[in-house]
């Protein structure tokens, strides 16, 4: 655990990632003027560039930074500097391919690209911590420098890897975990297929099998290993960097990506956590309007809150500034007039109160040309700069949101060991995903906004009673400790929700031989008799609670109330109707519903009138489902952002008087945002 958990900035900071390797160095001075110019105080740098620090294996080059980084201090510029591990050089690969990536059928990934290489190669972890080492020894006291970034997006790109390193690596992984050979053939199930092992050599990270039969419990512990590996790796460079950063620097990294416990990664190595976000991923020709989801253009909101879930108080190290593409791939527009303002504002009023664009300038060579910066390749000011400009004025009229909480109307739990096997498991991925996506778009439509909170090792029953409500959609794993805590919660007053395939399985991802939920049934004295997919040439089914008919799609427990536990709604239709599809348990202080299919925003508008979850700014703003709202709140100061998505001008309500921050008029009644326009009140609760 780091010493610096939860950093706080101390005043909302707008940045920009730049390249000087990328330039004429006529063009630093410049550059750095006209960004101060424009409100940016902080630049990220680096993070790309080993050669430039190593030219050659063993010998050490300072030079090149020294002079940008002294520019920096002399133009009072503050620089984030990034560790070049995400690119090795030619030198490198070429004398030790073992230190590369390979894909699953082994073939090795080549220089050319980026994140080639694979986290558990010895030889890479050496020179990796060599020129860390070297780089925070030499840079780590120079006054421009604020902090540092750890490579760049861990797991971006690749975030399975394939490589003999792994296998080795993995074997160590699983002897410590399981101590025996039987003791792993035991938890993997090997008796199946007849994959018995015996001996260490036998065991590999996944590698192609005929067919597509997989041993799931066997990929269960290798996105658990990949993740092991990625923190290793981020805490290996954490460690060096703190014996020479001035103690006031951060340690950061960015991004958020498959197959790493982020959590675990910011607790145990960062004093911060950094996001970048490309809301115009949505938007491309290269996806299909007609199977894109609705809300698309919003959709960054659920990855922001993911974010805000690892730190309350993140970063977004690159924000999109420009359109999107590589020369390979992503033919995006150019964000619309607005566009930039409402996606930097859309991270801030999700928590971030650090916004740094991604790039200065579009770079004039490479994948990335068309991935755009502020600057187009002609250097000229631009509608873009103008707008960043703007954005600035907007962002410091909005100082005092820094520091200030997400207010949630309820929490989704999750946890990696069943993110995880939803990866693996196609059944427990298909009722995963299309809940998660459908409880963020009712939380749109309804403006609820939640948090997330993750089941960690050290989670603690004060981490869940802040919320009156708990949604666990499919905590298909369950363990002993999850479900004592889960029950504490329920017994201290709070309501606690699962949906179907809850329960069913160990932390091997083995189905046990019990009832389902399995331990849960003790909190939901629910009982599943019989489930099943409920298939797409059937009519959709539904359950009756009363008048209501309520949508119980993809998947269905039919249940029995057990112990103390009560239908609250049976199935309306199918071979089923009449038996339990909702039941509740009312328990001691609390309550806990097992829900028994997915969730829809249909479903979920029923369970949040049934549970009473609303609006939490219900008093204060009255807005149609095609805006977002979003609260954030400093003692009794609430901080509503009011974000339009759309192209068209859309009306609202003000319940109260309040103060749009980005004028200081005081507002009432019925106001407007223009297409893309955003806006943030401030008003005191009595
Ligand atoms: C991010 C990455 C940047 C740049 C950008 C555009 O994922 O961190 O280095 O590549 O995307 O592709």
């Amino acid at each position: 655990m780091n010493d610096r958990q939860n950093y706080g900035w101390k005043e909302m900071t707008m940045g920009v990632c730049y390249y000087p390797e990328h330039w004429d160095k006529k063009l630093w001075a410049d550059d750095l003027e006209r960004m101060q110019d424009a409100g940016i105080t902080v630049i990220r740098i680096a993070e790309f560039a080993w050669n430039k620090v190593e030219p050659a294996e063993g010998h050490f080059e300072f030079g090149f930074f020294d002079e940008f980084l002294d520019l920096c201090e002399q133009k009072k510029m503050k620089v984030i500097f990034g560790t070049p591990t995400a690119t090795p050089p030619a030198w490198l690969t070429e004398k030790y391919p073992e230190v590369l990536n390979a894909t699953k059928e082994g073939i090795l990934y080549r220089h050319g690209g980026r994140r080639h290489y694979n986290y558990n190669s010895p030889v890479y972890r050496k020179l990796s911590a060599r020129i860390v080492e070297k780089e925070a020894e030499h840079y780590g006291k120079h006054p421009a420098i604020v902090g540092w970034q750890i490579d760049n997006e861990l797991n971006c790109e690749a975030s399975e890897f394939y490589s003999e390193a792994d296998s080795a690596a993995f074997r160590v992984f699983l002897k410590e975990k399981y101590g025996t050979l039987d003791g792993l053939n035991e938890a993997w199930g090997t008796v199946f297929w007849n994959q018995t092992y015996t001996d260490w050599k036998e065991v590999y990270v996944p590698r192609n099998v005929a067919g597509d039969g997989i041993n799931p419990h066997q990929y269960l512990d290798y996105f658990r290993f990949l993740s092991e590996s990625t923190v290793k790796f981020c805490g290996m460079q954490a460690e060096i960097i703190r014996k020479y950063r001035k103690p006031e620097d951060f340690i950061t990294t960015n991004g958020l990506f498959r197959n790493v416990d982020n959590h675990r990664m910011e607790k145990e190595c960062l004093d911060v956590y950094m996001y970048d976000s490309y809301p115009n991923f949505a938007f491309g020709l290269d996806r299909d309007p007609l199977t894109a989801d609705d809300l698309n253009d919003r959709k960054w909101t659920k990855n922001l809150n993911e974010v805000r879930s690892v730190c309350p108080h993140f970063g977004i190290m690159e924000q999109q500034a420009g359109a999107n593409g590589w020369v390979t791939k992503m033919e995006g527009p150019a964000p619309a007039p607005g566009q930039l303002t409402l996606w930097a504002m859309q991270s801030v009023a999700q928590g971030a109160d650090f916004v740094s664009f991604f790039r200065w300038r579009t770079c004039t060579v490479g994948t990335e040309m068309y991935w755009h910066g502020i600057l187009d390749y002609d250097n000229r000011d631009n509608r873009k700069l103008a707008e960043v400009k703007d954005f600035y004025r907007k962002l410091k009229s909005i100082d005092a949101v820094c520091g200030a909480e997400n207010v949630a109307a309820f929490a989704l739990v999750k946890d990696y060991d069943n993110v995880w096997d939803s990866e693996a498991d196609a059944w427990h991925r298909r009722v995963a995903e299309r809940s998660e996506k459908e409880i963020f778009a009712a939380s749109e439509l309804y403006h609820t906004p939640y948090n997330i909170v993750y089941l960690q090792k050290d989670s603690e029953l004060s981490d869940l009673s802040k919320y009156p409500v708990l949604l666990y959609p499919h905590p298909t794993l369950v363990s002993r400790e999850r479900s004592v805590l889960l029950k504490s919660y329920v017994e201290e007053g709070g309501t606690l929700v699962i949906g179907c395939r809850s329960g069913y399985k160990d932390m091997n991802g083995r189905c046990i031989m019990m009832p389902q939920p399995g331990l849960l049934q003790e909190i939901t004295g629910s009982d599943v008799r019989e489930f099943t997919f409920t298939g797409l040439a059937q009519e959709a089914v539904w359950a009756s609670c009363g008048e209501e008919k309520i949508e119980m799609p993809v998947f269905n427990d039919i249940l029995e109330p057990h112990d103390g536990s009560k239908a609250i709604a049976v199935y309306g239709n199918g071979y089923y109707a009449g038996k339990a599809a909702i039941t509740e348990k009312r328990f001691k202080r609390g309550k806990a519903i097992h829900f028994g299919s997915t969730f829809s925003r249909k479903n979920l508008k029923w369970l949040f009138e049934y549970l009473g979850i609303k609006e939490p700014f219900a008093e204060l703003i009255e807005a149609p489902e095609t805006l977002e709202v979003v609260m954030r709140k400093k003692g009794d100061t609430c901080y509503l952002f009011v974000l339009n998505f759309q192209a068209e001008e859309v009306s609202f309500t003000l319940k109260r008087e309040m103060r749009l921050l980005y004028t200081g008029d005081t507002k009432a009644r019925k106001q407007s945002l223009s297409g893309y326009g955003t806006a943030v009140y401030e008003v005191l609760l009595p």
